[in-house]
Parts: structure tokens; C-alpha cells; sequence
């Protein structure tokens, strides 16, 4: 299983430093076949050595330049961050990335050898549609996306999950995984309020392969917790 911790905008340098040396102190008992990734903000990112991956948020598709208030491949390789999350529904969005923008990044981020998860992920409105216009809508996001990219995750996000506490049902989770899975074989993720109290039912899905949390990442008990489940 993968299990990976999206931040967002939330933690310090100094308390994710912190976290750090906890969740690695914890997760010595882990599965080895399990993985771990953490996805800091920006301000955080640093050469962190353990267990696990570290890996950004965001990042602009160019080694450096004129591109005010953003980091781009130089400023990853000073920590040999290689792992990059792309496509996130915050940053479509919020930050308006468009699936031009996106996919442009997609091409950039293979091109430097990146490990990407991409994420992908319906609003409620779709998801009110049913079944067909759910993957109608998501396999529009994999427009100008290389999906057979070795170095490819992918991280399912129904919107409507994201932040609500409420979390996709087991069948919501395993019918869309079960479509995704025939156009795209590669590690498959759910995020959307997955946290200790139901990430047992999540990771016993067929066809989950990990999960990609936010808010019950933040504190180290809870991600550690749902690592060792
Ligand atoms: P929550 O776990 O807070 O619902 O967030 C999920 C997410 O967006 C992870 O990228």
C-alpha cells in the first residue's frame, strides 16, 4: 500500500522537521512493501532522509526564471526532490489550472524523470450525474496525459470527499477504481477524508493500491496510525 500525506497549506518548517522524526520513529514497524510519501509546503521542502519520500505540492515546469511567487527544477534538485504532485482539484480549481496547464506540467515534470502522482477527481454535481458521466469527466483529465509513464501514480479525488469529512462509499470507491483501472493500470490511490477510523474499509477495496491524505495527515499519531492498520 502507499500511503501519502498532502499537507496543503498547512505546517512550518519547523513542525514538519518535527513530524518527521516522529513518523519515522513510528513507522519502523511498518510493511516493508509499504510506502510512504509526505508532501510538505514549499517553505518545508529539505533534504530528509529516512523511510519515505518527500515530494512537492507544485512546482512551475521550468529549471528556473521569471516566474514570480513559484519554484521550479533547481530549487527541487538543492533537496533531490523528484516526486511532484500534479493535477490536484485545489489547483484546478483554486489556483485555476486549466487541463492545458496541467498536462503541460505532466510533460515537463516526465521529461525531468519526476516521480508524478496525478490526481484526478469529479464534483459533486458529476458524481449527482451518475456512473458514465463520472468517467466521462474523469477520463478528461488524462487529455495530453501520457498514462503509460513508468514513473505514474494516480490519485482518485472525488471533490465532494476532499475536506467534507465525508468520505466516497466502499462502492463508489471500487466501481470508479474498477473502471479507472481498465484505461489506466498503474497504482491507483483514493483520496477524500480518509483517515483512521475507515482506512481499514478503504485499503481492503480491490483495486486500491494506497491512499493520499489530507487533514488526517496532519497530525503524526493519525497518519502513523493509519500506516500501521
Ligand atoms: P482530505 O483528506 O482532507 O479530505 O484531503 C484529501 C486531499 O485532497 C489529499 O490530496
Amino acid at each position: 500500500m502507499i500511503y501519502a500525506a498532502n499537507f496543503k497549506t498547512n505546517h512550518t518548517r519547523k513542525t514538519t522537521k518535527d513530524y518527521i522524526k516522529k513518523l519515522q520513529e513510528k513507522i519502523v514497524t511498518k510493511k516493508t512493501e509499504d510506502s510512504v510519501y509526505i508532501f510538505p509546503p514549499s517553505t518545508a521542502l529539505d533534504h530528509f532522509e529516512g523511510d519515505f519520500t518527500v515530494g512537492t505540492q507544485n512546482a512551475y515546469p521550468a529549471q528556473n526564471g521569471a516566474y514570480t511567487g513559484e519554484i521550479g527544477v533547481e530549487q527541487l534538485e538543492e533537496f533531490a526532490i523528484k516526486t511532484i504532485l500534479i493535477g490536484h482539484s485545489e489547483r484546478r480549481e483554486v489556483l485555476g489550472e486549466s487541463q492545458e496547464i496541467v498536462s503541460a506540467k505532466f510533460a515537463y515534470f516526465k521529461e525531468q524523470g519526476f516521480e508524478i502522482i496525478y490526481c484526478i477527481g469529479e464534483p459533486l454535481e458529476v458524481r449527482e450525474q451518475g456512473d458514465s458521466a463520472v468517467m466521462e469527466y474523469l477520463l478528461a483529465q488524462f487529455e495530453g496525459i501520457d498514462t503509460s509513464y513508468e514513473d505514474l501514480i494516480i490519485a482518485y479525488e472525488p471533490i465532494w470527499a476532499i475536506g467534507t469529512g465525508r468520505s466516497a462509499t466502499v462502492e463508489e470507491i471500487a466501481s470508479t477504481h474498477e473502471a479507472l483501472k481498465k484505461t489506466v493500470q498503474k497504482p491507483l490511490l483514493y483520496g477524500g477524508s480518509a483517515k483512521p477510523a475507515n482506512i481499514k474499509e478503504i485499503t481492503s477495496i480491490r483495486g486500491v493500491d494506497g491512499v493520499l491524505v489530507g487533514s488526517a495527515s496532519l497530525d503524526v499519531e493519525s497518519f502513523s496510525q493509519m500506516i500501521l492498520s
